[in-house]
């Protein structure tokens, strides 16, 4: 029964002893303990957008964590680039199940800078390249067969070449105002610390589970 499924989190604590005010050094911190932990996935972050006022939700890597904020690539043409291209605000939900920890990020969506982006690009596998020249990302596809062809023509039109950056894809950084960390304890009685930004400085304080 699904209501017997329940696990009881005591593997870590998270005490403001310790936490200066950046949030982001705190999340690096994780990460690489998530990294390091080998946990299924670390970089896996679930990215929120809104479109007309309601939420859409999909899985997407992050890439790279900078003092700034929290980079992912994408097709700007994708469902999420035309959401994020008319509501910028985001949200961002990472879940470390083997680490009892899920951290939640509100922020703002900005595009990187397309020499950025070309210098990410190139470090990809060219499988994932062709893949990024090959699919036009949510659009609708006849079929299966329809779109292997697709990559096929790339394939053609690339051979022995180097693959271009297609102009509709890149990266966007996710620069936060809010980002909750929670650390699963005993008896449901978890750890919940919310940074925000107080006139443009972080602050923290604890929440209640
Ligand atoms: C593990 C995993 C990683 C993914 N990483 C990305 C990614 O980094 N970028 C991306 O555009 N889509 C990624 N996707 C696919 C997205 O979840 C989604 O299907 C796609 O981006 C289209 O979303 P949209 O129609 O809302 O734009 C990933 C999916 C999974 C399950």
């Amino acid at each position: 029964m699904l209501r017997d499924i329940r696990n009881n989190y005591q593997k870590y604590k998270l005490e403001e002893k310790g936490l200066d005010n950046s949030p982001l050094s705190l999340f690096d911190e994780w990460l690489n303990q998530a990294i390091s932990e080998k946990v299924v996935e670390p970089t896996v972050m679930v990215l929120s957008t809104v479109q007309q006022g309601f939420p859409d939700s999909r899985v997407v890597l992050l890439k790279e964590l900078t003092a700034e904020g929290f980079v992912f690539f994408t097709n700007y043409r994708s469902k999420k680039g035309e959401q994020i291209q008319n509501n910028s605000n985001v949200s961002l939900n990472f879940f470390w199940a083997e680490m009892e920890r899920q951290v939640r990020v509100k922020g703002i969506a900005e595009k990187i800078d397309s020499v950025q982006s070309e210098d990410y690009f190139k470090t990809r596998p060219r499988d994932s390249q062709m893949g990024a020249c090959a699919s036009n990302q949510s659009m609708e596809v006849d079929s299966r067969e329809k779109l292997e062809r697709q990559f096929e023509v790339c394939e053609k039109k690339f051979d022995g070449k180097t693959i271009p950056m297609p102009e509709h894809w890149g990266g966007y950084i996710v620069k936060p105002f809010e980002i909750e960390f929670w650390q699963g304890r005993s008896s449901r009685m978890h750890d919940r610390i919310l940074f925000f930004q107080d006139e443009g400085k972080w602050r923290f304080k604890r929440l209640q589970p």
